[in-house]
């Protein structure tokens, strides 16, 4: 903002609590948690869901673990009342699945809203009155406190009269200051302790007061002085249960609800991903998760996180963004080479120790989680741009296509594939990484191009005779060689045939995972006598050892590149 455009803002005001006790408190066990998505969430849709859509997605939040679900404003809309009425008339709310509607503090609309409830087994019964200075201002005409209140008090008054025309449905009453977050506490007081004197709940009969950050004005520790004052000053806190609805105006719902809890809130309301009015309301799936990541059970289960959004995406026609916590596509990936060697070696250690110690906690560089918990697999974890280092392109050649590079391999395979990305601008595909590595390292055949081999192990025991053609530079030749094994054999061949100008310094080979002719990999490292340098070849081929031959005359052709 430019500096004449600042000055129109103010500090928000501190809230007196000088024995605040929220910092010192730790989160450790779950709140009661309430999805707003078929309400505050659809209501923020550009397009709403149809009542199909909400049937669809109802049926998941139920399935995710949700015992709360608020089904909508049944009062002010048609779709709103014929989705509800489908609920409980087609008989699809769970036993232990309670459905919450929300209304306005208004006569009609109290009334209509019992109509819709009708016939359900439990129903929470939200009801709400905007208390905040701005709103009673501006909203309200120049309300006064008084007005404000009694308009709480009258909406109370009246559900409290209907609560018995519903006989066949156990009623949970819930009551908001709507604009909490602005409105001066004392008032905010005023108007919960004037509806709890209305509703009379006991610690049996709890009723629901909820607190909502309707529009973030300020700092999540504020919020949470905001929520430990109120938990400190409302009559009869044993008989209700304090509920949190942050939304996102600052980007810290999530924080905001976090240190709400820690100042005594006992339950949440959200939505997946965040929906909601402008930049949202709370992200249940991200608290829920963050509990989940210190050990906390939450009743929610997202451990299949790609499915759910892809239900969400579809009937809410948003998008989860690709740095979306825990949900989006690219929040498990490493790009960077110093992270995916980081996270190469915590996964390669972390499988290693799991073996000894299952119970071992997860300890994964840059994965605040393990990805499968939430139904990602560790293929998308690495990916290579020009940024990728070498432990990365391993971990993808390992990872996508079952080649376990030696480590003084790496170097030389991720120099010659990052310098590609660099040159790309771009990322590369698992698919062209492998491409890339077949075409530089793999059973390589100019100028060297083995025609036949073929062992005779009749010779001394312990000694084997290869009896080679071979191409170089485009010259046939014929010849045999002896040695302990058919690779030493075929070097002794290069030898008398003039070309064994390296030694060989390395050596390893494997089968290939999931290779449907069960390849073997081999990889063979030279040294250039006259040089020094150190050269990587690779072979792959049904027998393990041609495969060592092929690594062999790779590294060869490599050493001999013009
Ligand atoms: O954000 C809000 O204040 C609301 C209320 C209706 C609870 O959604
Ligand atoms: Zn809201």
């Amino acid at each position: 903002m430019k500096p004449e455009s600042i000055q129109k803002y103010r500090p928000f005001p501190a809230v007196v609590l000088p024995d605040r006790q929220w910092p010192d408190r730790t989160i450790t066990h779950a709140p009661i948690w309430c999805s707003v998505d078929l309400r505050d969430g659809n209501q923020a849709l550009p397009v709403p869901m149809s009542v199909e859509e909400k049937l669809e997605f109802f049926a998941v939040l139920c399935s995710v673990g949700f015992k709360q679900i608020e089904v909508g404003f049944p009062s002010a809309a048609d779709t709103e009342f014929n989705f509800l009425r489908r609920l409980i008339d087609e008989d699809r709310i769970p036993e232990d699945v309670t459905i919450q509607v929300l209304v306005q503090t208004r006569d009609h609309l109290i009334r209509r809203t019992f109509e819709a409830i009708a016939g359900a087994k439990r129903a929470i019964v939200h009801i709400y009155n905007s208390t905040s200075p701005l709103q009673r201002r501006v909203t309200f005409g120049d309300a006064t406190r008084e007005q404000i209140r009694d308009i709480a008090i009258e909406g109370a008054t009246l559900v409290k009269e209907l609560v018995p025309t519903v006989p066949q449905t156990e009623i949970v009453l819930q009551y908001s200051p709507e604009s909490f977050s602005d409105t001066e506490l004392d008032f905010a007081l005023e108007c919960c302790n004037a509806v709890i004197d209305v509703w009379q709940p006991t610690p049996e009969k709890k009723m629901i007061i909820n607190l909502p950050d309707t529009v973030q004005w300020t700092t999540p520790n504020v919020h949470a002085d905001m929520i430990e004052w109120m938990c400190c000053h409302l009559k009869n806190r044993e008989s209700l249960l304090v509920s949190l609805h942050t939304h996102n105006d600052r980007g810290t719902g999530t924080a905001a609800t976090e240190l709400g809890l820690m100042a005594g809130a006992d339950r949440v309301e959200g939505t997946l991903f965040g929906n909601g009015e402008r930049t949202g309301n709370l992200d249940i799936v991200n608290v829920a998760l963050n509990m989940n990541s210190h050990g906390i059970a939450t009743g929610l289960d997202f451990s299949d996180l790609t499915t759910l959004r892809h239900v969400y995406e579809r009937v809410t026609r948003m998008t989860v963004g690709e740095r979306h916590p825990y949900v989006g596509e690219l929040v498990f990936t490493a790009f960077s080479g110093s992270h995916q060697d980081a996270i190469k070696k915590g996964l390669d250690r972390r499988d290693r120790e799991v073996k000894e110690d299952p119970s071992i906690p997860w300890g994964v560089p840059y994965l605040t989680i393990d990805p499968q918990d939430v139904g990602r697999s560790y293929e998308a974890i690495i990916r290579i741009n020009s940024q990728s280092g070498k432990g990365g392109i391993a971990y993808v050649l390992d990872q996508e296509h079952g080649y376990d590079l030696p480590k003084t391999m790496h170097p030389q395979v991720g120099k010659y594939i990052y310098d590609h990305a660099d040159a790309l601008g771009r990322e590369l595909s698992a698919d062209e990484i492998r491409d890339l590595f077949f075409g530089k390292f793999v059973n390589l055949e100019s100028p060297m191009n083995l025609i036949e081999f073929e062992l005779d192990n009749t010779a001394v025991k312990g000694e084997m005779i290869c009896h080679v053609t071979l191409e170089v530079n485009g010259e046939t030749m014929r010849g045999s060689g002896t040695g302990n094994g058919p690779i030493n054999a075929f070097v002794h061949f290069l030898d008398g045939a003039g070309h064994k100008d390296f030694k060989v310094t390395d050596y390893r080979s494997h089968a290939l995972r999931g290779g449907s002719d069960a390849d073997s990999a081999a990889y063979v490292q030279i040294q250039d006598i006259e040089s020094g340098r150190l050269l990587w070849g690779c072979g792959v081929d049904p027998s393990i050892e041609m495969a060592g031959l092929k690594a062999l005359i790779s590294a060869w052709n490599l050493q001999h590149a013009k």
